[in-house]
């Protein structure tokens, strides 16, 4: 059925001015988009955003990272767009994340604690309802 997940554009794809090329790949892929912001995020959001990272060794400095500029936050749409977007998307780590993919064509390893991997997307319908009340509170 059409589903929804939530994305986000991280302060190190919006700072290097990546938002339009990752927003038009997931329109030109056939996606809607149902929802955009630009917002800086609070510590409430991303503890609750992230807290299934909490404790691990790179939660601080991810948090410290998320908490570094404006990032964009989208609700996009379609017909198993969660796995889709992940897709595009490419895996986690940016030095091996497929050529094509948005990791893969635009992030790189910065020999930081944290990886900037410009795009955060939702593994699954239930993260997807909990991370766009996060970040849409008041509703689409
Ligand atoms: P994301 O999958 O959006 O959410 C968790 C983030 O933590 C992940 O993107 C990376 O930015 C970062 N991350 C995950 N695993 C590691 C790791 N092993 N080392 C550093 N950063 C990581």
């Amino acid at each position: 059925q059409v589903e929804r997940s939530l994305v986000l554009v991280k302060p190190d794809g919006y700072r290097r001015g990546l938002t339009g090329e990752v927003l038009s790949r997931i329109e030109a892929k056939g996606y809607r988009l149902a929802a955009l912001s630009v917002v800086e995020a609070t510590p409430e959001q991303l503890a609750a955003h992230y807290a299934e990272h909490e404790g691990k060794p790179f939660y601080e400095p991810l948090v410290e990272f998320m908490s570094s500029g404006p990032l964009v936050a989208a609700v996009i749409e379609g017909h198993g767009c969660i796995t889709g977007f992940r897709t595009i998307a490419g895996t986690t780590d940016p030095t091996t994340a497929a050529p094509g993919s948005i990791r893969g064509d635009l992030a790189r390893d910065w020999g930081l604690t944290v990886q900037q991997n410009i795009v955060h997307g939702s593994d699954s319908p239930e993260s997807a309802a909990r991370e766009i009340a996060i970040w849409f509170p008041n509703g689409l």
